[in-house]
């Protein structure tokens, strides 16, 4: 696959769309970028972007959209020596997605594919409840699922591993919330432009990412 391939990832929190657009990033050599990530190192490095964006992250709302295109946009269309990406939590809302459309239209520029990964909302707070994050190098593991080698450590770098502040049950269901009202017309937008695909996300992380692969290379073919 070339380096030029151009996928988004959308679906609800614990959908896993951080865990296979990592292991998609790799598999078709171009940049993992995740709106989530790039939002909180923002705020870690405490820029006038990440300061107005903390209040949304920690109620676990959406971000304002000026401050989450520009992030975005400048990230995959304007920083990277690639000309592919796989995007992992954007566009998230229909305003992001118009935004998005006519910067791309305005540039001729389009999207290869957005896959949308589905899972039962129980299964989304069992993922949640048990991701740890190393605070080091941002590395993703599950007390259960993908556990560390070692407890409290991470496995690449050694760092500390800790529970992400949004991971509460309560910030959780208002995710949650957040997706049904606001996330959901984004696929059918994708859809009507005719690259949406549906994968079901249940299964192992090797599983699901055997199902987004075939369905990529018959879309993509
Ligand atoms: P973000 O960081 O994007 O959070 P999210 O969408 O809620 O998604 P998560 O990161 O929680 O889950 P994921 O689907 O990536 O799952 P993961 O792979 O980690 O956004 C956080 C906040 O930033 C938002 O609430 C908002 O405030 C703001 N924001 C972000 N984007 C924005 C935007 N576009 N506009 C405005 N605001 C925005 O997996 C979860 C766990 O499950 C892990 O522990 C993993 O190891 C495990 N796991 C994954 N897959 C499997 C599997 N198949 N089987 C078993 N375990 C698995």
């Amino acid at each position: 696959m070339d380096s030029e391939t151009r996928i988004v990832l959308i679906g609800p929190p614990g959908a896993g769309k951080g865990t296979q657009a990592k292991k998609l990033g790799d598999y078709y050599s171009v940049p993992h970028l995740s709106a989530g990530e790039l939002l909180r190192s923002e705020v870690e490095n405490e820029t006038e972007a990440g300061k107005r964006a903390k209040p949304y992250l920690d109620q676990g709302q959406l971000v304002p959209v000026e401050i989450v295109v520009d992030i975005m946009v400048k990230n995959m269309f304007e920083r990277s020596e690639h000309n592919g990406f796989v995007v992992d939590g954007f566009p998230r809302n229909p305003e992001q997605y118009e935004r998005l459309t006519d910067y791309m239209e305005e540039n001729n520029l389009s999207l290869d594919c957005a896959v949308d990964l589905v899972i039962p909302e129980e299964m989304v707070y069992r993922r949640l409840t048990g991701r740890r994050v190393c605070r080091e190098c941002g590395a993703n593991f599950h007390l259960e699922f993908r556990p560390p080698e070692q407890e409290g450590q991470c496995d690449d770098c050694g760092g500390e591993l800790k529970q992400r502040d949004d991971d509460t049950r309560e910030t959780i269901q208002e995710r949650l919330e957040v997706f049904q009202n606001e996330s959901k017309p984004v696929a059918r937008k994708f859809e009507r432009d005719g690259i949406l695909a549906k994968v079901d996300a249940t299964g192992d992380i090797d599983e699901v990412f055997e199902k987004i692969t075939t369905t990529l290379e018959e879309r993509l073919a």
